[in-house]
């Protein structure tokens, strides 16, 4: 098993080794796990190409990592707690033995359906077991997982499903949110009339609610699993292969699929899972995100996994059926991590104290925040109320990109400061630059935030788009990975993450890009032209706001409008990319060559319209004015 940093001088020796000697402390680090062949080089290539590669020549199957290893010790210990969204429906508990059947059955079904090593599989379903399942048998088999959000409406399954030219689909008939229903085999199948790759699609029955199945391509889940094996050998796969894709959105255009490959993955995902969260072998452990997106996969599914860890997986949202139902289910389980958002904790907070009441909280050590700035206020709350004073918060700072947490404190390890991500983990050497990309070498400073040299967890490249991951990561400041992030070092050497410095807007923590929203705003029939930018919301972090120029027959009133547009953006992308705020313009502040400027109309939106600067060069400067006011009214 793998070794914890047990004190704050053991990080900083530990650190210094790592950046010092990457290859020795990974090769240290990747010793603990199960190979079929161990590599013949810890790390090769760099920045510069954009080649790095991590335990080249080693072979393995992540999965024999995640469960096989674990079952002699203790393969009756609980894998997952699954908790359905409605607390009176019978919850699920599963143990290694019994993960290790349901991971090497469905493998085998795969494989009988004739899904091979390389093949791209999509998996939309919601947060039931079978989702990890579907994606271990998918990394088991060597088949690359691409999980879409269940949030996400057809139209964006069928794009990532074209990028990735999938060839397989796994899905359910419905699911529960809260008292809503689900129907994702419908949203599904409407997505699928515009994929022909798609050969078969997979639905598990969740929900009975009434499906067509389409002969010849659909077929029922437990159908195909009915004779097949419960053992399987995991195929071989090379360190380098690919283990999945999922995609993200960017400064510009479609979402991109990032890419992660397997080992460097593995040891990162495991490494960070243990340190940062300070993991102890009886933990029950519960982050509340989605598997859809990169939390759920690295610290749901994968981490804890290769610790051997109980992690928690819950169907529903925090408010089903009230808002104390996230402390109901920490102390139904003893839960002694929790892994969150800030979102969900500004929610929380706002319901006031009322659902405390009653509550036990006391098996909690360790909290975590994820996915967005936490503002002091709600890291306070959070550190009262929840941990009682007595837990440390570990504001993990990470992306889909990096695979796993680059900046966090080490759990009751790292002193903290509120809104703070505090120090980088071994291996990751963050550094700030300003606008023209020269190193802030002071401790004090504010500028981007990059990274200066690769660490295993990191996404090899854009599916089929090299050239684009080169361009969105490494070319801005050459030879250093872009986060996208703003960022300052106080005094300690501490960092905490501004905000994004591009244009991709954080809401809700979840990752918007504008041009994105813009695309589908000017899909509605009444639009000629949009233009998107965030603005900062007491609850969501940051909000949309979208200023959109009608067109001239566009004559229905201004709040029909808004409900065409908004429902065009849940059609196209989803309902988390709808705006808050939509605002009709006669036209957008533009520079002469026809670029807008967003700047300007950030500003107003966050309410600083006197902050708009020098708007005279502009094409037509006189639409400012004209923004300004409808904003302020
Ligand atoms: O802006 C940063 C913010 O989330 C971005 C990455 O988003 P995504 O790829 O969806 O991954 C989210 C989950 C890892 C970052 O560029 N972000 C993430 N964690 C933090 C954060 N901002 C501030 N503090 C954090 N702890």
């Amino acid at each position: 098993m793998l070794k914890k940093i047990s004190s704050l001088l053991e990080y900083e020796e530990q650190y210094q080794q790592s950046i010092s000697s990457p290859e020795k402390f990974w090769a240290e680090v990747a010793e603990s796990f199960l190979w079929k062949k161990k590599w013949s080089n810890v790390f090769s290539g760099g920045f510069e190409k954009v080649d790095y590669k991590w335990f080249e020549g080693a072979q393995l199957n992540i999965t024999e990592n995640c469960i096989d290893r674990h079952l002699d010790s203790f393969g009756n210990k609980t894998a997952i707690i699954w908790e359905p969204n409605n607390p009176s429906e019978p919850n699920r508990i599963i143990s290694y033995n019994e993960l290790h059947k349901e991971v090497c059955r469905f493998s085998n079904s795969l494989m009988k359906l004739g899904v091979t090593k390389g093949d791209t599989v999509c998996i939309y379903m919601p947060m039931i077991p079978e989702l990890a399942i579907a994606m271990l048998a998918c990394a088991r088999i060597g088949a690359i997982h691409s999980i879409v959000f269940g949030g996400f409406s057809a139209q964006s399954i069928a794009g990532r499903v074209q990028d990735a030219e999938c060839k397989w689909m796994i899905t359910a008939d419905g699911c529960y949110r809260g008292d809503k229903q689900l129907h994702l085999k419908n949203i599904v199948d409407e997505a699928l009339e515009q994929c022909p790759s798609i050969q078969k699609s997979i639905v598990f029955n969740r929900s009975n609610f009434p499906v067509t199945m389409k002969e010849g391509r659909d077929v029922w889940w437990n159908d195909v699993v009915k004779d097949c094996s419960t053992n399987h050998d995991a195929v071989s796969m090379e360190a380098e292969d690919p283990l999945f894709i999922l995609y993200t959105s960017g400064s510009t255009g479609k979402p991109k699929g990032v890419l992660h490959t397997t080992a460097g993955y593995m040891v990162y995902a495991a490494y960070t899972f243990l340190n940062v969260f300070q993991y102890n072998t009886e933990d029950i452990y519960w982050c509340t995100a989605d598997i859809g997106w990169i939390t759920g996969h690295s610290y749901i599914v994968y981490g804890p996994l290769l610790n051997g860890a109980t992690t928690l997986m819950y169907e529903g949202v925090p408010q089903f059926p009230d808002w104390g139902r996230w402390w109901n289910v920490i102390d139904k389980y003893g839960v002694n991590i929790f892994y969150t958002a800030p979102t969900a904790i500004r929610s929380l907070e706002a319901q006031g104290l009322k659902f405390l009441e009653g509550k036990n909280l006391s098996s909690l050590r360790v909290l975590g925040s994820v996915g967005e700035p936490i503002n002091e206020e709600a890291w306070e709350w959070y550190h009262k109320n929840i941990g009682k004073e007595k837990c440390p918060i570990v504001d993990t700072w990470w992306q889909t990109e990096t695979g796993g947490i680059l900046i966090s404190p080490l759990a009751g390890i790292t002193p903290t400061k509120p809104s703070f991500a505090t120090l980088p983990l071994p291996g990751v050497e963050p550094v700030l630059v300003d606008a023209n990309g020269n190193e802030l070498t002071e401790k004090v400073a504010e500028g981007n935030l990059c990274i200066k040299k690769s660490w295993p967890g990191q996404a090899r490249t854009i599916y089929k788009d090299h050239e684009k991951f080169i361009q969105t990561y490494f070319t801005t400041y050459k030879g250093k990975y872009f986060t996208g992030d703003g960022c300052r070092r106080d005094e300690d050497g501490y960092y905490r993450i501004t905000g994004r410095a591009d244009d991709v807007i954080k809401v809700s923590g979840h990752r918007i890009g504008t041009a994105e929203v813009e695309n589908a705003i000017n899909e509605s029939p009444s639009v000629v032209e949009s233009a998107v930018v965030g603005y900062p919301h007491d609850i969501k972090g940051n909000a949309i706001m979208a200023f959109v120029i009608l067109k001239s027959n566009a004559t229905a009133s201004d709040e029909i409008l808004k409900k065409e547009i908004s429902e065009t953006v849940t059609r196209i992308i989803g309902p988390i990319a709808r705006p808050e705020k939509i605002v009709f313009v006669s036209g957008l502040p533009k520079t002469r060559s026809g670029k807008i400027m967003r700047r300007i109309l950030r500003k107003i939106a966050e309410g600083e319209p006197d902050k708009v600067g020098d708007v005279t060069t502009l094409l037509n400067p006189e639409v400012v004015e004209e923004i300004k006011g409808k904003v302020s009214r």
